[in-house]
């Protein structure tokens, strides 16, 4: 399997780079924004995966990329929901119009089948399970409506050209090489000041946690075993965490122990942060897979990764 994986050099993307080296070639495009050349040093070194750098708005090289490929998984985009708030093009540019070039380049380049990086963010402000089908709160940030958009030019490619899509939608996902997210960020923060932790919110919001490893199988999982042509999936343990529990794990894991924990207050983290949500994983189960890590597993586990990768230490 010849795969082309656009935005390789990411957190999700190059655990993903880890398992497709296992399946044959490997080329990673990524502009190497926000991913690192390091994350795959070893598939690199191995001669199994090449890098391209490259932007993603860049239609012709992408499709220059894409020819002789088996299979697009189409992973950059911006990575913090929060910053369409201050850059209010990011998520329609890194994220709608880059995934339309992912497309584009697919279709020019004749590659059967496209893997998107969709999210939780699509099913809105809804703190009920979400299945599959329960799209009826629209996303409210400017990050959850490029997924959802990004999703649509998935569906019409599908219909109007004939790619096979395989959509995953990820709940947040934690572990080793985190380049953003709530855990990096509180023991960035301790590192920083190590007398307190200020968290944005009540502590009360409360996510459904995917530890990483779980994503690149679970990903890998829905390419194999599902058979339409436009195949959507949650990929998410049915479980949540709270933030007050992530903030106390980090300052546990820091080097800071007697850190205070300061919340700012109010059910949401910022505008159009979900405060709670919840991802049913039923139909992904029934097609055989299951995480291995819950929700509480995955954050303990990757607060040990995360507390490593930036304090050196448990
Ligand atoms: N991390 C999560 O919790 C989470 C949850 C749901 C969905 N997702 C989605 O999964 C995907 C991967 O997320 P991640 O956490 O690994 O983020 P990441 O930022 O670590 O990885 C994205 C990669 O894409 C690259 N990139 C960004 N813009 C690019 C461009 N224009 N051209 C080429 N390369 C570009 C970056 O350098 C980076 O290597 C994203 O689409 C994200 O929206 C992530």
């Amino acid at each position: 399997m010849r795969s082309l994986v656009v935005g390789g050099a990411g957190f999700i993307g190059s655990h993903l780079v880890d398992l497709l080296v296992q399946r044959g070639q490997v080329t990673v495009f990524d502009n190497l924004s926000i991913g690192r050349e390091a994350f795959i040093a070893e598939p690199l070194r191995s001669g199994k995966a090449t890098l391209v750098k490259g932007d993603a708005l860049d239609l012709n090289a992408l499709t220059k990329t894409a020819v002789g490929h088996d299979v697009v998984f189409h992973l950059a985009a911006n990575p913090e929901a929060r910053w369409g708030l201050e850059r209010t093009r990011i998520d329609l540019d890194q994220g709608t119009i880059a995934t339309y070039n992912a497309l584009e380049a697919a279709r020019l380049a004749q590659v059967p089948r496209f893997v998107f990086s969709s999210s939780g963010t699509v099913y809105g402000n809804n703190p009920e399970p979400c299945g599959e089908m329960d799209l009826g709160h629209l996303p409210f940030s400017l990050y959850g409506a490029s997924k959802l958009a990004g999703e649509s030019l998935i569906a019409s490619y599908v219909e109007c050209f004939g790619l096979k899509g395989y959509i995953c939608r990820f709940g947040n996902v934690v572990g080793q090489r985190s380049t953003h997210g709530a855990i990096l960020d509180f023991c960035k923060k301790l590192q920083a000041h190590p007398e307190y932790l200020d968290v944005l919110g009540d502590g009360r919001q409360a996510k459904p946690y995917l530890h990483v490893t779980d994503c690149a199988a679970g990903i890998l999982f829905v390419l194999d075993n599902a058979k339409d042509a436009l195949n959507v999936y949650n990929l998410a343990p049915p479980d949540t965490t709270s933030v007050r529990r992530i903030a106390e794990l980090c300052v546990q894991a820091s080097p800071h122990k007697s850190a205070c924990v300061e919340y700012s207050g109010g059910p949401q983290g910022w505008p159009g942060d979900v405060p709670v949500s919840r991802i049913k994983p039923d139909k992904l189960e029934n097609l055989g897979f299951r995480v291995r890590f819950t929700s509480d597993a995955a954050v303990e586990l990757a607060v040990r990764e995360v507390a490593r990768q930036v304090f050196g230490t448990e």
